[in-house]
């Protein structure tokens, strides 16, 4: 997992952005991810991605 990549270029947010939000604070859904980053809350197209992230931290 690239942790500089920007996975979700409407919002410019990171893998690593992700990952960390995940540990730090705890979150388990997508949703979850979205308030905390903001990423997937334009075009949505990164949401996917959302979704594998958490199953790769959590797994
Ligand atoms: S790429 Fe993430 S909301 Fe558009």
């Amino acid at each position: 997992m690239e942790e500089d990549q920007v996975i979700c270029s409407c919002m410019n947010v990171t893998t690593g952005a992700i990952v960390n939000a995940i540990k730090k604070e705890g979150l388990t859904t997508p949703e979850q991810i979205q308030d905390v980053t903001l990423a997937a809350t334009a075009c949505g197209g990164c949401q996917d991605f959302l979704v594998d992230i958490l199953d790769e931290v959590n797994a």
